[in-house]
């Protein structure tokens, strides 16, 4: 008999027939809710799931004694409770690297939209507004020549930190957990401490994974210790962010301005005070969003999802030890 897996997620065709070759496959292209009737049926007796953004914790794995793999079609994984993953002894994967130039352009497109203000200048051009406007309130600031500070430099803030030192000739500095020799050799980039980095910057970069450890690492301390000149741009989870703090320094001038990917509510509540502030710029958490990149992730969760049910080793597995002790 196949293995049973639910897919909750939209994903192409041909990765479709892919799970289904080697799979009993149900799908949900839109879960509303994990409380869903029918998927908490199906759960009973899947062996993989896959998709994004459903948490995963104890009480959905109460309800799926079956299961031995989560495939999450994401770099990042706050929305799995990995302890809890590994304890039931089910694998958790994700999809690392194949998104990693994608998102840096994104983020990197982010930070020049906030310095150039270019969606502001889109939509009074697009009103018919330009006549109205002096020069000088068309001006942003330079992106060249200036410092970036990138927190969390991984995978992709390396390929950020490319970007900046090779096409913009930006000095960079970073922190992270442990020092990555590769971005001070390649990018120049000079590791320092949180306090430095937030001094010295222009740019502020976030770019860290949710951990108990970083939940709220920038508050109204940190905002403070920019300069009121910098720019700040958070390509990571929202909730590494105070957000109230956040929405503070962009309307007391603590800092200048702010482009942002991820918020700590989504999809963000239309009333959210930051949508109504000039100085920033919002995506939709798109940073991965390309045909060509969310096709490779698809792609390679269903690689991980398939494996893990048919009892060989996933490519990408967050808790190895549950394979290795498997
Ligand atoms: C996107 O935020 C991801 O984690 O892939
Ligand atoms: C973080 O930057 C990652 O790529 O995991």
């Amino acid at each position: 008999m196949k293995p049973k897996v639910i897919v909750y997620h939209r994903i192409p065709r041909e990765i479709k027939a892919e799970i289904e070759e080697k799979c009993e496959t149900v799908y949900f292209e839109h879960l509303n809710s994990p409380q869903d009737p029918h998927f908490l049926q199906e759960l009973k007796e899947a062996h993989g799931i896959m998709g994004t953004k459903l948490k995963v914790n104890r009480e959905l794995l109460d309800r799926a004694p079956l299961l031995k793999v989560v495939s999450t079609i994401s770099v990042g994984y706050d929305n799995l409770d990995i302890p809890e993953l590994t304890k039931r002894k089910i694998m958790a994967t994700h999809t690392p690297d194949v998104l990693n130039e994608t998102t840096a352009d994104a983020i990197f497109g982010l930070l020049l939209a906030t310095a150039r203000r270019i969606s502001e200048l889109d939509l009074y051009v697009k009103k018919g507004q330009w006549n109205q406007m002096i020069d000088e309130d068309l001006f942003g600031v330079d992106v060249h020549h200036k410092v970036l500070g990138i927190i969390g430099m991984g995978r992709i803030g390396s390929a950020i930190a490319k970007r900046a030192h090779l096409g913009f000739d930006m000095k960079i500095l970073y922190h992270n957990r442990s020092r990555n020799f590769e971005a001070e050799q390649k990018y120049g980039a000079r590791f320092c401490s949180l306090d430095e980095l937030l001094a010295e910057s222009d740019f502020v970069c976030l770019m860290v994974p949710l951990t108990p450890e970083t939940e709220n690492l920038m508050g109204e301390n940190e905002f403070k210790k920019m300069k009121k000149s910098a720019i700040f741009i958070n390509g990571s989870r929202g909730k590494t962010v105070n957000e109230k703090d956040l929405v503070a320094a962009l309307q007391n001038g603590t800092i200048l301005a702010a482009g942002l990917d991820v918020y700590q509510q989504e999809p963000i509540d239309p009333e959210n005070p930051l949508l109504r502030l000039n100085n920033v710029v919002t995506l939709p958490h798109i940073g991965s969003a390309t045909f060509e990149t969310r096709f490779k992730m698809a792609k390679l969760a269903a690689e991980n999802l398939v494996k893990g049910v048919t009892g060989e080793r996933p490519p990408n597995l967050i808790n190895p030890e549950v394979w290795e002790t498997g």
